[in-house]
């Protein structure tokens, strides 16, 4: 099949991989000549597992190329994906104008079999307005086929996310257009679920608000957990084991970030506003996670009185492990409260640093290793779960001006703190651990 995708982000570049690497002929468009020269040459503009390989692997076999021209990339194409961002816009709904901009974009160049596909993440109607606004621009007689195609990719993780889905769902209001947008999925043997454009939509803001709420709720019994002596990676097993509960999205922790929870959450909650419906379960998420966020400062204020001076090591800088990807991370948060209370702080990020100096400037230092950044350190905050970062070196500890580390992440393992002899450890929602033997500072 022929395939043209506009946006070369995470989702994409990642589903235009993934098309070419079942054997479909991908054409990626982005408006970004950077990108695509970069792209042309084989190397990836963001970090993401396995992609740079598939994409050399099939730019060399013919079936993946990039281009900044829609009348070349959109050459015959049978179907049309829209992948562009759709980020959160000044009052909290999502900014559109990207995916406005591809319909007028493509209007020009579609042939009357050409399927168009959303796939960014849109409020209810959207497909409905592209699809009018491309009408307009064609001045068609016929309708445009439309498609929605909600993406449930996770960074980090996106390839073998979109080469394995648990589902894939399709919205359309014609049998045979959704049946050809399945046939591009075919060769991938996932669950496919049909069904119109308007639910297609809704599912992805339900699923995404459901998982954040998950999030929220965890991380609330987290700090119940602290005031009542009990452990929530405990509670979480005990509750994971109930198949109706389910075992994923209950890690307690500094909250979600990240470019889709915070957004769409935010959206969903207008949407139902807009619809006189007051979705107030959405806004305690909203809230709980942004005082989740900066729990590792509010506890080692506790622990200090004061934290002035104090030399904080941030290990991890991205929203989560195995991505560059800054947007809305809660690093951001915790690294400017820190720097509010007067904390000198220093971080460390195994790929993210310099996407983080973007956003954070001189707020901040920033070392080139979990070592340079815990050197003299009064306190190392673990912000995100990186494998390095989990498997911390005694050695290293032993540089700090004493060893005291807050976990945002529960991801030291217990054994592994006593071996270590970490003086002091701040975990979420467990107890602490303070070696009694040891002076504190
Ligand atoms: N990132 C995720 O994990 C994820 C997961 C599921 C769904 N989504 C949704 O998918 C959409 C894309 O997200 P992303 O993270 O890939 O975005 P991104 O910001 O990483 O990438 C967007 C790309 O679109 C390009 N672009 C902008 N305008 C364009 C135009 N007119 N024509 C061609 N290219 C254009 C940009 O240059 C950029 O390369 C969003 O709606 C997002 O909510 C994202």
């Amino acid at each position: 099949m022929k395939i043209s995708i506009l946006g070369t982000g995470y989702v994409g570049l990642s589903t235009g991989v993934c098309m070419a690497e079942i054997g479909h002929y991908v054409t990626c468009i982005d408006i970004n000549q950077q990108k695509i020269n970069q792209l042309r040459q084989g190397f990836s503009p963001i970090y993401e597992p396995n992609l740079e390989n598939l994409l050399q692997k099939n730019t060399k076999a013919g079936r993946l190329t990039f281009t900044t021209s829609h009348q070349e990339g959109l050459d015959s194409a049978e179907i049309i994906i829209i992948a562009v961002g759709t980020p959160q816009g000044e009052d909290g709904s999502p900014d559109l104008s990207y995916i406005i901009q591809c319909a007028k974009d493509i209007s020009p160049y579609l042939t009357d079999g050409a399927i168009v596909v959303i796939k960014s993440t849109v409020p209810v109607g959207t497909n409905e307005n592209i699809q009018k606004i491309i009408m307009n621009r064609c001045n068609r007689e016929s309708t445009i086929k439309m498609a929605s195609n909600p993406e449930f990719l996770r960074q980090g993780t996106a390839i073998n996310d979109t080469l394995h889905p648990d589902r894939i769902i399709i919205g359309a209001n014609k049998k045979e257009v959704a049946e050809k947008v399945g046939e591009m999925y075919l060769p991938l043997n996932a669950p496919m679920i049909m069904t119109s454009i308007r639910s297609a939509e809704m599912i992805k803001y339900a699923s995404n608000a459901f998982l954040a709420t998950k999030l929220s709720y965890i991380n609330e019994i987290a700090n119940l957990c602290e005031k009542v002596g009990a452990d929530v990676t405990d509670i979480a097993v005990g509750m994971g084991a109930d198949k109706r509960i389910g075992e994923s999205f209950l890690q307690a922790g500094i909250g979600y970030g990240g470019s889709c929870f915070p957004k769409d959450v935010k959206a969903l909650e207008l949407t139902a506003n807009q619809h006189g419906i007051h979705f107030s379960m959405l806004k305690e998420t909203m809230r709980i996670n942004n005082e989740q966020q900066v729990i590792l400062v509010t506890k080692a204020k506790k622990r200090f009185g004061h934290l002035r001076a104090r030399k904080i090591a941030l290990l991890g800088l991205s929203f989560k492990p195995n991505t560059d990807d800054m947007r809305d991370a809660p690093s951001i948060k915790i690294a400017k409260s820190l720097a509010n209370e007067g904390a000198e702080v220093i971080a460390y990020d195994p790929v993210a640093n310099s996407n983080a100096r973007k956003i954070l400037g001189n707020t901040i230092n920033y070392a080139s290793s979990v070592e340079d950044a815990a050197i003299d350190a009064d306190a190392i905050f673990i912000v995100t779960d990186w494998d390095e970062i989990k498997h911390l070196d005694v050695n290293i500890l032993k540089k700090m001006r004493w060893p005291i580390i807050f976990d945002g992440r529960n991801c030291l393992d217990e054994n592994i703190i006593n071996a270590l002899d970490i003086v002091e450890y701040y975990p979420v929602g467990r107890p602490s651990i303070i070696h009694p033997h040891q002076q504190t500072h």
